[in-house]
C-alpha cells in the first residue's frame, strides 16, 4: 500500500507484481487563496482513513493483507507529508509490516517507467512545482540523474498562475488548453539554456498582453513556447544521453499538446515514447505503492533516519537498486 500526501491530494494505492489493484484519492479544492498547507493537512487527516477504506474495498482486500506501507517523504508541503508519514507509520507499527519512505519524483518515474515496461528511459517529469529531465545514471551507485531543469517556477504553476491572471474557472491547464484552440502565434519570451531553461518571463509578458490582446491568441502562444522549450530541452538530453526511450510524467504530462509535440520530436529520432492514462499522472498513491514494491522485492532496508519528511527530497539522492 502507498500513500501520497504531498500537495492537494491525498491518494491511496495498492499494488501486487507491479499491478494496480486499486488507486483511490480525494482532492482539496484549491480557492482562489491557492494551496494553505494547513488547512490541506487538515483535508487529509480527515479523508484518510476514508480512502484507505475505499482503496481496500476496491482492490477486495482487508488490511490484515497488506504485506508492505509506503508514504511520500518529499519533496511537499511539510504539513500535508507529515500526514501521510504519521499515518503510514501507524500502519507500520500496529500491523508489524515493513516502512518505506518513498521520493515522490522517483514515485511519478517509476508509476509509467513499470506501466510502459521500458527498462531505461530518459523521463520529462513535469508537475506544479517541478520540471525536469531526469535520466538513470552509475557513478559510485545507481540513481537518477537531472540532466536539465527549470530555473525558477514549474511549468504547472506557471500554466495556472497564468489562468489565474486570465480569471479562468477553474484555473488549470485543461482549462487554458480549450481556451488556446484555434489562437494565433504571438511571439513570447522563450528561455532554453542548454538543457535547463525559465518560465517566469513567460509569464510575465504573457499575462501583460491580456490587457491589449484576444484571450485565445495569449492562452495558445504562452502553451506553446512553454511545450516547445520543454520539447528542444529534451531532445538535446535525449542526444546526449543517447536513451532509446522517452517517459513523461508528472500532471502536466496529462496535457494532450504536450504529448503530441514530443511524440513528433521523438518520431523523427527513432526513439520510443511513453505517457501512462490520466489517473497515474496526476498525483496518485499507486505510484509511491509501485516504489514501495520495488523496494522491498530488492531487500532496501532504511533505518529510522530514513523516515520523517524532508520537504526539499532531491531525487539524485535516491538509490535505485531495481533498475
Ligand atoms: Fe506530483
Amino acid at each position: 500500500m502507498g500513500i501520497e500526501s504531498s500537495a492537494h491530494t491525498l491518494g491511496v494505492g495498492i499494488v501486487h507484481s507491479g499491478k494496480v489493484l486499486a488507486n483511490e484519492k480525494a482532492m482539496f479544492r484549491i480557492t482562489d487563496k491557492g494551496l494553505i498547507p494547513s488547512r490541506v493537512a487538515d483535508f487529509h487527516s480527515k479523508n484518510v482513513g476514508k480512502v484507505i477504506r475505499s482503496a481496500l474495498k476496491s482492490a477486495g482486500l482487508k488490511m490484515s493483507d497488506i504485506d508492505a506501507i509506503g508514504y511520500t517523504r518529499g519533496p511537499g508541503l511539510g504539513p500535508c507529508l507529515r500526514v501521510g508519514e504519521l499515518v503510514a507509520r501507524s500502519i507500520h507499527e500496529l500491523l508489524g509490516i515493513p516502512l518505506f519512505a518513498v521520493n515522490h519524483a522517483v514515485a511519478h518515474i517509476e508509476i509509467t517507467r513499470t506501466l510502459s515496461k521500458v527498462r531505461d528511459p530518459l523521463a520529462l517529469y513535469v508537475s506544479g512545482g517541478n520540471s525536469q529531465i531526469i535520466g538513470a545514471i552509475e557513478d559510485g551507485f545507481r540513481h537518477y540523474h537531472v540532466y536539465g531543469e527549470t530555473f525558477d517556477i514549474g511549468a504547472g504553476n506557471m500554466i495556472d498562475n497564468f489562468a489565474r491572471a486570465a480569471k479562468m474557472k477553474p484555473a488549470w491547464g485543461s482549462t487554458v488548453a480549450k481556451v488556446a484552440e484555434g489562437g494565433k502565434y504571438i511571439q513570447l519570451p522563450y528561455t532554453v539554456k542548454g538543457m535547463d531553461f525559465t518560465f517566469t518571463g513567460l509569464l510575465t509578458h504573457a499575462t501583460k498582453l491580456l490587457a491589449t490582446n484576444d484571450l485565445k491568441d495569449v492562452a495558445y502562444s504562452l502553451q506553446e513556447t512553454a511545450f516547445a522549450m520543454l520539447c528542444e530541452a529534451t531532445e538535446r538530453a535525449l542526444l546526449l544521453t543517447k536513451k532509446k526511450d522517452l517517459l513523461l510524467c508528472g500532471g502536466v504530462a496529462q496535457s494532450r499538446r504536450l504529448q503530441a509535440m514530443l511524440k513528433s520530436m521523438t518520431r523523427a529520432h527513432g526513439i520510443g515514447f511513453h505517457v501512462a492514462p490520466d489517473q497515474y499522472n496526476a498525483d496518485n498513491g499507486a505510484m509511491i505503492a509501485i516504489v514501495a514494491e520495488e523496494m522491498l522485492n530488492s531487500d532496501v532496508k532504511q533505518s529510522s533516519s530514513d523516515f520523517g519528511i524532508d520537504q526539499r527530497y532531491r531525487i539524485d539522492s535516491v538509490r535505485l537498486p531495481w533498475l
